[in-house]
C-alpha cells in the first residue's frame, strides 16, 4: 500500500526487517573523529587515522558477530575504509549478514535543505542501505518548545529524503540523562518528543515500515537521588512506546546512553519479558565497547581477545533481546 512514491519502497521494508531480525541488534560505532579521539585517549593512542582504522578493523572483522548484529553504523570515513589487507569494511560487513548504515548528522547543524538528496545517493552507491540521524533534547535545558519542534521537525525532513535515495532512516532523538529530575519528568518529556516527531513524520509522508527509531529508555536523570530497576525502566519505557509508537514500525533500537554494559542488557531483557508489537532491541555504542577498548590497549596480541569481549557483550543483548538474559 504506497504511502511515498519512492522507488525504493520494497527495498525500504526488507531492509528494516533484516535489520529488526530475532536476536539481532546493531552495533553503533559511528563516533565523529573527535569522539573516537576521546576514546582512543582512554587507553593512551594518538588520534591518528591509523589507530580509528585499527580500531575499527578489530570491531567489524570479529570472527561470528553477524550472529548477534544486523547492521552496524558507521561514521563517514570508515564506509571508505579497507582493512590493512584491502578488503572494504563494508563488504566485510555484508560477508557476515551485517547491513551498513552511515550517520548523516554531523553534529547539531542547521535543517538540511533538498540538495542533500545529492550526498544520500552517493552514501547508497558506496554501499549503506540505512542511515542514521542523531539530535539531543536536554531535559534541565527545559526543553523549550521551540527546540522540540525544531527537532522533529528536522527528524522526518531526513527521514523522507533518507527514504527517496533508498537508506532506512534511524531516527534517533536522544533525551540525555543529565540531570537530578525524577523518572516521571523523563517519561512526560518523551511523550512530548515522540508525539511531535510522529506528527512531521507523517506529514511528511514517511513510509513507517521503513524506518527504525533509537530512543533512549525512559530513566532517571543521572544525577537523580535514586536509582531505578529494570522492571522500572522497562515499564515506564514500554508506557512510552505503547502511548506513542504505531505497530506499523518494524524495530525500536535502543541507544544505551552511558548506561554500563551490564545495566544496558538487564534493561533491554526486562523490556522483552512480554510480546511487544515490535523488535525491540539494541543500537549501543558504549554498552558494547566499553571492555573491548579496555582489552585492546592498542596492542595487536590483544585483537583477539578484545574481539571475543565484543561477543560475550553482543550474545548477552542477543538474549536479552529475547528476553532471555540472566546475569
Ligand atoms: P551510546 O549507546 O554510547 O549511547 O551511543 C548511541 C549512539 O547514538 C551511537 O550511534
Amino acid at each position: 500500500l504506497p504511502i511515498r512514491a519512492s522507488s525504493y519502497q520494497h527495498e525500504l521494508v526488507q531492509t528494516a526487517k533484516s535489520i529488526a531480525s530475532p536476536s539481532r541488534g546493531i552495533l553503533a560505532i559511528d563516533e565523529s573523529n573527535a569522539t573516537c579521539g576521546k576514546r582512543l585517549a582512554s587507553i593512551g593512542l594518538d588520534n591518528t587515522e591509523v589507530n580509528r582504522q585499527a580500531y575499527r578493523q578489530l570491531l567489524l572483522t570479529t570472527p561470528g558477530l553477524g550472529e548477534y548484529i544486523s547492521g552496524a553504523i558507521l561514521f563517514e570515513e570508515t564506509l571508505y575504509q579497507s582493512t590493512t589487507d584491502g578488503n572494504k569494511f563494508v563488504d566485510c560487513l555484508r560477508d557476515q549478514n551485517i547491513v551498513p548504515d552511515i550517520k548523516v548528522d554531523k553534529g547539531l547543524v542547521p535543517l538540511p535543505g533538498s540538495n542533500n538528496e545529492s550526498w544520500s545517493a552517493e552514501y547508497y552507491k558506496q554501499g549503506a542501505r540505512f542511515a542514521k540521524w542523531r539530535t539531543v533534547v536536554s531535559i534541565p535545558c527545559g526543553p523549550s518548545a521551540l527546540a522540540v519542534k525544531e527537532a522533529a521537525w528536522g527528524l522526518a525532513r531526513y527521514a523522507a529524503i533518507s527514504q527517496d535515495n533508498g537508506l532506512v532512516p534511524i531516527v534517533e532523538p536522544e533525551i540525555l540523562l543529565d540531570g537530578d529530575h525524577p523518572i516521571e519528568r523523563t517519561l512526560e518529556v518523551a511523550e512530548k518528543v515522540w508525539s511531535e516527531v510522529f506528527f512531521y513524520l507523517a506529514e511528511n509522508n514517511v513510509l513507517f515500515e521503513g524506518i527504525l527509531l533509537k530512543p533512549s529508555m525512559v530513566t532517571p536523570g543521572a544525577e537523580h537521588t535514586e536509582k531505578a530497576s529494570p522492571e522500572t525502566i522497562a515499564k515506564y519505557t514500554l508506557t512510552m512506546l505503547r502511548r506513542r509508537v504505531p505497530p506499523a514500525l518494524p524495530g525500536i533500537m535502543f541507544l544505551s546512553g552511558g548506561q554500563s554494559e551490564v545495566e544496558a542488557t538487564l534493561n533491554l531483557n526486562a523490556m522483552n519479558q512480554s510480546p511487544n508489537p515490535w523488535h525491540v532491541s539494541f543500537s549501543y555504542a558504549r554498552a558494547l565497547q566499553n571492555t573491548v577498548l579496555k582489552t585492546w590497549q592498542g596492542h595487536p596480541e590483544n585483537v583477539e581477545a578484545a574481539q571475543k569481549s565484543l561477543l560475550v557483550r553482543a550474545k548477552a543483548n542477543s538474549l536479552a533481546q529475547l528476553g532471555r538474559y540472566s546475569a
